[in-house]
């Protein structure tokens, strides 16, 4: 077994890369600092943008040998610098998917000069064509009323109104607010539903993610969850102590083998929620 497998470095990733072996990896998961100028407890979000787009490149370039040839890539990035790193990284891999993350911000004040922006870009890229996507693990299952609509006959049976419908790409999932139990002290944690969805499509049982910007962990608690090994780095020692009690805890146990995260992981955003309408109040 690899040294390196289940463990999260307190190191730089691109320093870090090199113990990795080239073809051992099945999925990246990567969501690096988006050169918005958020504290990280390092300097890692303040380069100025021609700085930001050159250190994305060059941890590309180290992590993407790590990939096996059925590999691929979910990337996490902001509006403003997807175009460019978009056409980077067709430059070295097949471009399958933009996923919009709707965030779920509640309509309260926000940008005056322009339209508020409540999502985030998310690029799915793969190496080749026999690519890994187990879709069947991510299906979303209709809602009693679909089910009710297609009740006539011809339905009867139909295994597509069984198994669930494909997720689109555009994400409705709330950010994660101080209600929700898994949230961790971690500036912009991302919430397991989406990265657990990741995990599940672009990994197989057994298999390898890479995560070169682990934060708070939410990809080896989800690999952990559903029976996939993990590889990580963090720079900030503090986020790697959240990392760790994040695996010593019950969130990091398996969860059951169905289609759906467990319960309970979080609270389900609820726009009727009493902190929810707290808030509304608030702005309005
Ligand atoms: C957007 S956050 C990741 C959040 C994570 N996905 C989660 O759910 O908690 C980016 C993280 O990358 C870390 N980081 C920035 N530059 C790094 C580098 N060169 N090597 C390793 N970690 C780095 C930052 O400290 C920050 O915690």
């Amino acid at each position: 077994m690899n040294k390196w497998i289940n463990r999260v470095f307190n190191e730089d990733a691109v320093d870090g890369l090199a113990r990795i072996q080239n073809g051992s990896i099945d999925l990246i998961l990567a969501d690096p600092p988006y050169c918005l100028g958020k504290d990280y407890g390092n300097d890692s979000d303040k380069l100025d943008s021609s700085a930001y787009l050159q250190w994305m490149e060059s941890w590309i370039d180290a992590a993407l040998p790590k990939l096996k040839q059925n590999g691929s890539l979910f990337i996490f990035l902001t509006w403003r610098f997807s175009p460019e790193i978009f056409v980077m990284l067709k430059q070295r891999m097949t471009m399958m998917n933009e996923i919009i993350w709707d965030r779920r911000v509640p309509s309260m004040g926000g940008s005056t000069r322009s339209f508020t922006s409540v999502h985030d870009t998310i690029g799915f890229f793969v190496n080749g064509k026999g690519y890994y996507f187990d879709l069947d693990s991510v299906r979303i299952p209709y809602d009693a009323e679909t089910k009710k609509a297609r009740s006539r006959s011809i339905f009867v049976g139909a295994k597509w109104l069984e198994i669930g419908y494909n997720p689109k790409d555009l994400w409705s999932v709330s950010r994660l607010h101080k209600i929700h139990p898994e949230r961790a002290d971690h500036p912009t944690q991302k919430p397991l539903e989406i990265i657990e969805r990741m995990v599940k499509v672009g990994c197989p049982p057994g298999g390898i993610i890479l995560d070169p910007f682990m934060g708070s962990g939410t990809t080896a608690v989800a690999a952990r969850r559903w029976g996939r090994n993990f590889v990580g780095f963090e720079l900030n020692a503090e986020y790697c102590d959240i990392i760790a009690s994040r695996l010593a805890s019950h969130e990091a146990h398996l969860a059951t083998q169905n289609n759906q995260p467990s319960e309970p992981i979080r609270a389900k955003s609820n726009e009727n929620t009493k902190e929810n309408k707290r808030r509304q109040k608030e702005a309005a």
